[in-house]
């Protein structure tokens, strides 16, 4: 009959055998495996979930290599807008904004608010246009121009230095409008009603007449897109570019995500796949008219933007609609 002693001596050996064992395979064995393991596991820790060269890229794909050569950069400075209106517009349509100044884009129209109205132009090929421009810039200080060249192609410049003229020189204003020289837009609808100036600011809020499409093959078309520029067959939902209208903290996030983001001449589908890399959804709303609507007071009540209104028009439905405000529908 074994003792106690014997027991106690058996297995302090078995112990010490094994302690041993696992210290000699185990030291020079640990420290290797740690240093090939740690950061092997620390690299796989953060599961990618999507490996693209645009997540590791550095350097701007598209920068935005562009000078402002008008600018207007202090109309900020002493007021804070609740809407900017950026209005995309080419250089003969002298009366275009005019008509806007004096009628819908009035800046002075609201007392309880401030609207700012702002003209976006890039250079003209003709220097005379260019000298008349900045005339016009100084009698009424809201023109903003690039030194990019303007054309129906270079329009997603012209939208992107508007994100960037927002996001540098009025980044506390609310929300933004981008809009077109030909648009009527409703402005009582879109501010009381839409984006009420009592209520609590959005951000991250996008919305307009929401389009889900896909590229146009047929060259013909004007909005034609060629497949190696635009390979997949749908575009993520985008705003119709005639007018769409958002949260002003939008601006730096499309401005600074476009900088990695292949440029595309379509202006409205481009920030619609910079709304899709931010994971921004665009509301739709059926108050922004895509296409022309014939006037009717009752009508354009109801609208927030028309399309296609030449600048006699537009001062002829602000004069009905400004002088038949006592009239019901
Ligand atoms: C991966 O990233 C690319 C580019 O940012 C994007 O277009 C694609 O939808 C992403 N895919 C997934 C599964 O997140
Ligand atoms: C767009 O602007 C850039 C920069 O000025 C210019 O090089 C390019 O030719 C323009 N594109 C078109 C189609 O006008």
């Amino acid at each position: 009959m074994p003792s106690k002693v014997s027991c106690l001596y058996i297995l302090t050996v078995v112990c010490w055998a094994s302690a041993l064992w696992y210290l000699s395979i185990s030291r020079p064995t640990s420290t290797y495996v740690g240093h090939m393991a740690m950061p092997k596991r620390r690299i796989v820790k953060p599961p990618p979930k999507n490996i693209t060269f645009t997540n590791i890229r550095t350097r701007p794909l598209n920068p935005h290599a562009f000078e402002f050569v008008i600018n207007e950069p202090k109309k900020c400075e002493s007021i804070t807008p609740f809407l900017v209106i950026l209005i995309s517009t080419t250089h003969k349509e002298f009366d275009a904004r005019q008509a806007i100044r004096e009628t819908w884009g009035d800046e002075g129209t609201y007392s309880d608010i401030h609207i700012l109205t702002v003209f976006l132009l890039g250079r003209n090929t003709d220097d005379v246009l260019n000298q008349m421009v900045e005339q016009e810039s100084q009698i009424f200080h809201d023109i903003v121009v690039e030194n990019f060249i303007d054309s129906y192609h270079n329009l997603t410049l012209k939208t992107l230095m508007g994100m960037r003229w927002v996001a540098t020189f009025c980044p506390k204003a609310q929300y933004v409008m981008k809009t077109d020289s030909d648009i009527f837009v409703n402005m009582d609808n879109l501010i009381y009603k839409l984006l009420k100036p009592s209520t609590k600011p959005r951000r991250r809020y996008f919305t307009g007449y929401v389009i889900n499409g896909g590229p146009i093959r047929d060259m013909r078309s004007k909005w034609y897109m060629p497949r190696d520029l635009y390979p997949e067959n749908k575009y993520p939902p985008f705003c119709s570019g005639t007018g769409y209208v958002f949260s002003a903290d939008v601006a730096e996030l499309i401005y600074k995500t476009s900088l990695h983001t292949r440029l595309l001449h379509l202006e409205d589908v481009y920030v619609g796949m910079c709304l899709r890399k931010l994971g921004i959804h665009p509301y739709q709303n059926s108050g922004f008219n895509h296409w022309k609507m014939a006037y009717s007071l009752c009508r354009y009540r109801r609208v927030i933007t028309v399309h296609q209104i030449p600048p006699e028009e537009m001062h002829r439905i602000w004069n009905d609609m400004s002088s038949k405000k006592h009239l019901r529908c």
